[in-house]
């Protein structure tokens, strides 16, 4: 087990709000969420309290974003690609708005009769999904690149969107570069990718912009249920963009009180906590080998790179069977909590709690990040049974057992 968990402390020198950090102010991001609150099937997805569970770990309380529900897609992920597409849509038509909405954009495409555009991505399934869906909303097309062992769920469920889907030899941060050079090559091609680099900044910016609905939201309904913030946040980092937008959120809302918030990666696309140890960018190469396909990328994005080295003081990396702890503690609650359908990516925030709270040899992480009778969790279950069978797998027959 001891092995199962990697972690470092982080002490960034000052924690402040980074200027993109600012990105993510409540401004920015009730317009985003006017936006997606306009989008046909809107509902904020629910953050489920789970106080049985709270009690018998010895901590105050534990609530759990549940993003199974988001617009019917299983996943989070949606809320960065429909509003990027969005933004690109409206500076195509010239639409200063900042108070975009659904309907607006929608009547002015068809007035202005513009030639579709193509977005191109990247993906493991979720964000590939997302932009699917959005780019059919907008009478768009979109082409969609897998890395090489992406599920044949995953796959079919983007062609159920319309995209062009495919599955390419390569791993996700090569395919993430030959999704952006397909896209140069296409004259109507646009690519809209959850990772940043340098000169490719706005539309990684307006994703994680995009992800503020989700945690604004969740922040609203823990004060509303609890009459108090959250003291701690666990969340999962495939290249960092949610992490960052995450992290710049609560900075900009709590301030000084801001949770501590943890980073959670998949042992083999480490590439926050490798990064973090090393005080430069670090890329992961090779397959990223890992259940945890949402998490497999090996090179951190720019832009929340710069937010959670300046803010965030805990970085880990798990083994598969964290997530899969996860996924069976969420899928059979104790008695008087509610069950909660939460994938391989989604599960193992709270794979890692409990895992903190429960393992004597994680004792000093949990004294680190001064987890007790008084701490108030918030996690999120950033994705639903995205793959079924596999769910099937591990919560049924029990596949990758943690002890
Ligand atoms: C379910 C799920 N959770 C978390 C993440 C991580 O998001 P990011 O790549 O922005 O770090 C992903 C990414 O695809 C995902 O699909």
């Amino acid at each position: 087990m001891k092995d199962s968990v990697i972690w470092v402390a982080h002490d960034p020198s000052v924690t402040a709000a980074t200027s993109e950090c600012m990105l993510l102010d409540n401004a920015y991001i009730q317009a985003v969420r006017t936006f997606h609150e306009s989008l046909p099937g809107y509902q904020p997805t629910a953050l489920i309290p789970l106080k049985h569970l709270a009690q018998h770990l010895n901590i105050g309380a534990l609530f759990v974003k549940d993003e199974s529900t988001r617009f019917g897609l299983n996943a989070f992920k949606v809320l960065g690609g429909s509003y990027a597409i969005a933004r690109f849509l409206a500076r195509s038509l010239n639409i200063e708005d900042k108070a975009l909405t659904f309907d607006q954009l929608n009547s002015c495409i068809q007035r202005k009769r513009i030639q579709p555009v193509t977005f191109y991505t990247a993906t493991d399934g979720n964000h590939g999904r997302g932009v699917a869906w959005a780019a059919r909303m907008f009478n768009q097309n979109a082409i969609v690149f897998m890395p090489q062992g992406s599920s044949r769920a995953r796959l079919n469920a983007i062609r159920a969107e319309g995209a062009r889907a495919c599955i390419v030899d390569m791993n996700y941060d090569d395919a993430v570069r030959y999704a952006y050079d397909q896209s140069k090559a296409d004259p109507q091609g646009v690519l809209i990718q959850d990772t940043s680099w340098l000169g490719y900044e706005t539309i990684p910016t307006h994703i994680m912009q995009g992800y503020g609905t989700m945690i604004a939201e969740a922040c609203d309904q823990f004060e509303a249920q609890e009459q108090s913030q959250p003291t701690h946040v666990f969340v999962q980092a495939g290249v960092g963009s949610l992490a960052g937008s995450v992290q710049g959120f609560l900075l900009n809302r709590y301030a000084q009180h801001s949770p501590m918030v943890t980073v959670v990666e998949a042992k083999a696309a480490d590439c926050l906590r490798q990064s973090i140890e090393q005080g430069k960018p670090v890329a992961v190469q090779g397959m990223h080998d890992t259940i945890m396909a949402g998490l497999a990328c090996g090179e951190a994005s720019m832009i929340p790179w710069k937010i959670l080295t300046s803010a965030t003081r805990c970085f880990a990396s798990v083994l598969d069977p964290i997530a899969a702890y996860g996924m069976r503690v969420l899928a059979a609650p104790l008695s008087g909590d509610l069950p909660i359908t939460s994938g391989e990516s989604g599960a193992v925030g709270v794979g890692l709690l409990v895992s903190i709270m429960t393992n004597p040899e994680l004792a000093s992480m949990r004294s680190y990040l001064n987890l007790n009778a008084a701490s108030k969790v918030l996690c999120i279950s950033t994705e639903g049974d995205t793959d079924p069978q596999s769910y099937r797998h591990i919560v049924w027959d029990g596949m990758y057992p943690s002890r």
